[in-house]
């Protein structure tokens, strides 16, 4: 147990879950427990956790849907702080929709469509919650979600809450300079008719499920696409298709997917994924970086 953890226990004992197991909350399902896991159900008790965690120098991390992330089979060190409690039903006003963090994208995705209100249709069929989605940037080919996002409201390491306008984050691939837990976010859409934009959600879908082992365990596309290219048809040209470490394996249907074929460790997936760069680096002389996020960052 970690010497700074009852500072936290005396305030927060009844949400606070020591050693929790953290497979079954990643996409991946890889991983051990962590230390402890704190799952507030309102934003203020998240804030005043969040404070006093980072006031005890505890190690933080925030978990969303668990969908772009390998926990290390040792686990986690310190408090992560799920979102899942933060969720609800998005609330439209006008062309506006606000949406807790905690909200799954797919459920953020539907109530858009439903209510006529178009942007998000290239979000279809990506994974995790609202709150993940913001801080990765999330996207593909028909655009990301830095664009619709009207503000971002966050919790600060003294637990106050800042509201920041879209427009004044930097929006990159797969990124944004954000550095803090999300809780809500406001959408800017553009008005249109439902039927439209759930043509559109369809046909998105139906072209995920063609080009992606939607039906694996997986945390999406592994490496971020260089400048220009893809790491799909890297990986592919390398020769790396079906390359296997344990019961982690380069999917034979998209190079860029690592998926778990059932009992795949953290230390299987790292040990392809350092095999998959070799292999890429030795062809074309280009170093693939993960876009999968490691906790902790050092070890698998
Ligand atoms: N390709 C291959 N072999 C493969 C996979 C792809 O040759 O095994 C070729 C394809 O034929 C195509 C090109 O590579 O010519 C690009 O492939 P694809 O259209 O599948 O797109 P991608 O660049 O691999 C990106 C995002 C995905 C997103 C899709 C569709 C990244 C790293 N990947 O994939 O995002 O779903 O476009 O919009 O940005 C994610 O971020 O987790 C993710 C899955």
């Amino acid at each position: 147990m970690l010497c700074a953890a009852p500072a936290l226990l005396d305030a927060f004992a009844p949400l606070l879950r020591p050693n929790e197991p953290l497979a079954g909350r990643t996409s991946f399902r890889i991983g051990g427990p962590a230390e402890w896991l704190l799952e507030p159900a309102t934003e203020e008790e998240f804030a005043g956790a969040w404070a006093t965690a980072c006031r005890a120098g505890l190690p933080v991390h925030v978990l969303g849907g668990g969908s772009n992330l390998l926990v290390s089979d040792a686990g986690v060190p310190g408090v992560v702080f799920s979102t899942r409690q933060l969720d609800g039903k998005p609330h439209a006003q006008g062309s506006r929709v606000s949406v807790r963090a905690g909200t799954r994208l797919a459920q953020l995705v539907s109530f858009a469509a439903q209510a006529g209100l178009a942007g998000l249709e290239g979000l279809a069929g990506i994974p995790g919650t609202v709150g993940g989605a913001v801080r990765m940037n999330a996207g593909g080919r028909h655009g990301t979600i830095g664009p619709c996002v009207a503000a971002v409201r966050s919790v600060d390491r003294a637990g106050s809450f800042v509201t920041r306008p879209g427009s004044e984050i930097t929006w990159a691939y797969r990124s944004m300079d954000l550095d803090e837990p999300i809780v809500a976010v406001e959408l800017a859409l553009t008005p249109e008719e439902p039927r439209l934009i759930r043509e559109r959600i369809t046909a998105n879908l139906a072209a995920k499920r063609t080009v992606q082992p939607t039906e694996l365990h997986s945390a999406g596309c592994f490496f971020r696409n260089p400048p220009g290219e893809s790491a799909g048809r890297l990986i592919e040209a390398a020769g790396l298709k079906g390359a296997r470490v344990g019961e982690a394996c380069v999917s034979e249907k998209h190079a860029n997917f690592i998926v778990n074929l059932g009992q795949a460790t953290a230390a299987d997936v790292r040990a392809l994924a350092e095999r998959v760069r070799d292999g890429v680096r030795a062809r074309f002389h280009l170093s693939l970086e993960p876009e999968v996020r490691y906790w902790p960052e050092t070890r698998a």
